[in-house]
């Protein structure tokens, strides 16, 4: 099963989104394998954008993901990183579709709600950089057969 790396950016955590955003991700069935608060830091945010530090907005971007902490998570489930982004919606939530988190919850590129890995080998590095080893967890979903049919697994 693939795994993905979700942040809930401080702009959530300001406007009490966070029960509205991770129930998207229970009705979707994704499961979460690590969630945890943190306060973000220049040095690991300039490690995470490290594509967008020559880009004007990137002062307003420290800024904003350092304002309070974050909450991150590691969600599993077959394709998450599809599934997520879907899920997700477009980086402008002004541009983004109606039904998804950015489309519904917000007005603005910067405070786009979450940050959602875009790749699975990106989703990869981005477990690493958030996660220790032991904070991620393996246990079971009963109910894997009521998600998937065989030949998915
Ligand atoms: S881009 O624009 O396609 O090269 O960048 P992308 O990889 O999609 O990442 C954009 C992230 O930067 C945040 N951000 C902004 N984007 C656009 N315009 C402005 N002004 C801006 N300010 C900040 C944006 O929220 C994206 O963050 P993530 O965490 O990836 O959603």
């Amino acid at each position: 099963m693939e795994r993905t790396l979700i942040i809930l950016k401080p702009s959530a955590i300001q406007r009490f989104l966070v029960g509205d955003v991770i129930t998207r991700f229970q009705h979707k069935a994704l499961r979460i394998a690590g969630i945890k608060m943190m306060q973000l830091d220049e040095t690991i945010l300039r490690e995470h954008y490290a594509h967008l530090v020559d880009r004007p907005f990137f002062p307003f971007l420290l800024n904003s993901m350092m304002l309070n902490p974050v909450i991150v998570m590691c969600l599993e489930g077959k394709d998450a990183v599809e599934v997520v982004r879907g899920l997700t919606g477009a980086t402008n939530s002004r541009k983004a579709a109606p039904g998804t988190i950015r489309g519904d919850f917000g007005m603005s590129g910067q405070e786009n709600i979450i940050h959602a890995s875009d790749s699975p080998e990106n989703a990869e590095i981005e477990i690493k950089r958030f996660f220790k080893p032991e904070e991620i967890f393996d246990y079971e979903l009963r109910i894997f057969k009521s998600l998937y049919s065989p030949d998915e697994l």
